[in-house]
């Protein structure tokens, strides 16, 4: 796996590589949950936790927290880090693909994914398990890598995506190398997201948006579950109240 190998040094690599931007652009995306209120928040390939210990210093004892990723290795990273932090509320971590989850319909308030939609096989699988396990009105987040849309910023991130970076990876470790020539292959192939937006549309989120930050290198996007009342229910709601009516 991609992912195998690269556990102990990767949040220290991701924050040079990103200038320390990568804790704003995930500060981004937790800025639409609302942290009044007892929450039960799913990140979705969770990685070494940094979402969800992130979630964890403001949440009460009442909340829950759920990290899921199908690497051993970063699961292990987590799992140290959660032994290590004194969290009040409850925080699980879950082996396992966000296209099958191993959870209850309307399970959670929000599910996140930072900085992965790229690594997902199945997105569409994906966006359809998130809809199942949220709750109504459910929130799904992401923030990811995407390519500009401005030709020169484009040319100039390609540059330095695979040239730059995978170099840098190779003064660390082969398995940092292919990581980071994987993660410019991801990017290069990442769906904007206008198109993601519209994807989740089509699995029946609404109120779907995304906004582009950092020179539209990072977008911040998501959906809100909406059920709305089968067509033929309400009719028969209808119908069923005026006989109701009509036999009082
Ligand atoms: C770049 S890391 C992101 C870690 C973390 N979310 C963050 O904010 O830094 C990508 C993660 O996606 C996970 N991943 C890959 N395929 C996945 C899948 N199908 N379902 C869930 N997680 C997956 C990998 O194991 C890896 O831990």
């Amino acid at each position: 796996m991609i992912f195998t190998d690269v556990d102990r040094e990767y949040d220290a690599l991701l924050r040079i590589m990103t200038l320390g931007l990568d804790w704003a652009w995930r500060r981004r995306m937790l800025s639409k949950i609302n942290h009044n209120r007892p929450t039960r928040v799913l990140d979705l390939a969770c990685g070494t936790g940094l979402v969800i210990f992130a979630l964890a210093r403001s949440a009460d004892s009442r909340s829950l927290l759920v990290g899921l990723d199908p690497s051993s290795s970063m699961l292990r990273s987590a799992s140290r880090r959660k032994r290590a932090i004194r969290a009040r509320c409850s925080l699980e971590l879950v082996q396992a693909v966000g296209e099958f989850m191993p959870f209850r319909n309307g399970s959670f308030e929000y599910e996140t994914v930072g900085l992965a939609l790229r690594n997902f096989g199945d997105k569409l699988a994906m966006f359809v398990e998130a809809y199942r396990t949220l709750i109504d009105s459910g929130w799904f987040l992401s923030v990811d890598f995407v390519l500009p849309d401005k030709p020169l910023t484009k040319g100039l991130y390609l540059f330095h995506i695979f040239n730059v970076l995978p170099n840098l990876g190779r003064l660390v470790s082969s398995s940092w190398r292919r990581t980071l020539t994987y993660l410019a292959r991801s990017i290069q192939l990442s769906q904007p997201p206008e198109e993601t937006a519209k994807m989740l549309l089509g699995c029946g989120f609404r109120h779907t948006f995304f906004d582009k930050v950092t020179l539209g290198i990072v977008a911040v996007l998501g959906g809100q579950k909406w059920s709305e009342m089968d067509p033929k229910l309400s009719i028969s709601n209808d119908a069923k109240s005026s006989l109701e009516l009509g036999g009082s």
